[in-house]
């Protein structure tokens, strides 16, 4: 009820101010009283995963809390783990505005934000300065100035400086907004990342005497034999998760709606179908070697329940929470 009446004023404002206002509150509810305008009390859902306890299996996707300003906020809030980033090693401001816009209609989003980040340092502090409960992903990216061949080495830069302060580390190959990002999902650009990575988390694991799991996060708009050829890569390179999906380029759902023909990703409810089903193949042929962690246009119990009996042994939120707010994990959670 609360939150119906706050999203009715945040929907009159510009998706962006809207976001950007939201964060600012946050930051500014967080150690006093005035948190109870989000705070909830959920039931234990105790699940392990990639090695890790979390309290129940209901995360936020990557994207909303770039920075790792309010983590505090969202533990408050219950969620079993929180996804901060896409961080980038150093900070970069993201395509020109407009680039988040709301299909209502659809409760979907199209965003071509471009990794707009304050970079890892940034991060990293605001990391150490949270307290907090849930279990903390940070997920990384790669500057949009630096070439692709050199791509590879903003991952391990990101990695190296997050390491010892994630629960896991996702690695985000799959952002549209990117110039040639996808294309690290294929072939042998892939293997030799993968193969990067898991060298420098061996040695990561070494110097720290911990081992961070280290999670794929992949797009919708994969052919089914191209997720057949990504399960190869993760099963030869003993990646520990896979995150499915990002956000969609297809737009057949929302075709006609105000906004549809943005450029950038769609998620929400119009990404639901296509999540599912990669969650199901991925599962398929991952069988049990790898946990598969779902997200994409999760919007209720029944939809966090449907990725699950595809596979997913987490899932993650994001549009969903922008339309439904906190109650979203609540209701999640409870009937679990
Ligand atoms: C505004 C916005 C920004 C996003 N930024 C990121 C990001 O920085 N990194 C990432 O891995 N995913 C990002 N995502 C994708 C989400 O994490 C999620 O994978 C996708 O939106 C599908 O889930 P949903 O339908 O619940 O939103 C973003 C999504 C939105 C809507």
């Amino acid at each position: 009820m609360l939150y119906r009446l706050a999203r009715a004023g945040f929907f009159q404002l510009d998706a962006e101010k809207a976001h950007d206002l939201a964060i600012e509150n946050f930051k500014r509810f967080t150690g006093t009283p005035l948190d109870l305008f989000y705070r909830q009390q959920l039931p234990n859902r105790p699940v392990e995963c990639m090695g890790i306890s979390f309290r129940n299996p209901v995360g936020l996707a990557a994207g909303l809390d770039k920075d790792g300003e309010c983590i505090e906020a969202f533990d408050a809030m219950g969620f079993g783990f929180v996804e901060v980033g896409t961080v980038t090693p150093r900070p970069q401001s993201g395509n020109d505005k407009p680039r988040l816009f709301r299909l209502v209609e659809a409760e979907g989003i199209i965003n071509r934000m471009g990794f707009n980040n304050q970079g890892v340092d940034n991060l990293v502090e605001n990391v150490k300065k949270a307290n907090f409960s849930c279990v903390l992903g940070i997920n990384i990216g790669k500057n949009k100035d630096t070439p692709i061949e050199k791509g590879a080495e903003d991952y391990l830069l990101c990695m190296e400086k997050v390491y010892q302060y994630a629960g896991y580390i996702a690695v985000n190959i799959s952002s549209p907004n990117t110039p040639e990002l996808r294309s690290l999902q294929y072939g042998e650009a892939l293997d030799d990342l993968l193969s990067e990575l898991k060298l420098k988390q061996s040695q990561l694991a070494e110097k720290h005497h911990k081992y961070v799991p280290l999670a794929l996060k992949i797009a919708p708009d994969l052919s089914d034999d191209e997720v057949t050829q990504i399960c190869d890569s993760l099963i030869k390179n003993n990646i520990d998760g896979v995150i499915a999906t990002n956000t969609t380029l297809d737009r057949s759902i929302v075709e006609g709606m105000k906004h549809a023909s943005e450029v950038g990703g769609l998620s929400g409810r119009p990404v639901q179908l296509r999540s599912t089903e990669v969650v199901r193949l991925l599962h398929q042929k991952l069988k049990d070697q790898i946990p598969v962690i779902g997200v994409g246009g999760i919007d209720s119990y029944v939809a966090a329940k449907e990725k699950m009996m595809a596979g997913a042994q987490l899932v993650q939120v994001y549009s969903g929470f922008i339309y439904h707010g906190p109650s979203l994990v609540r209701d999640i959670v409870k009937n679990l």
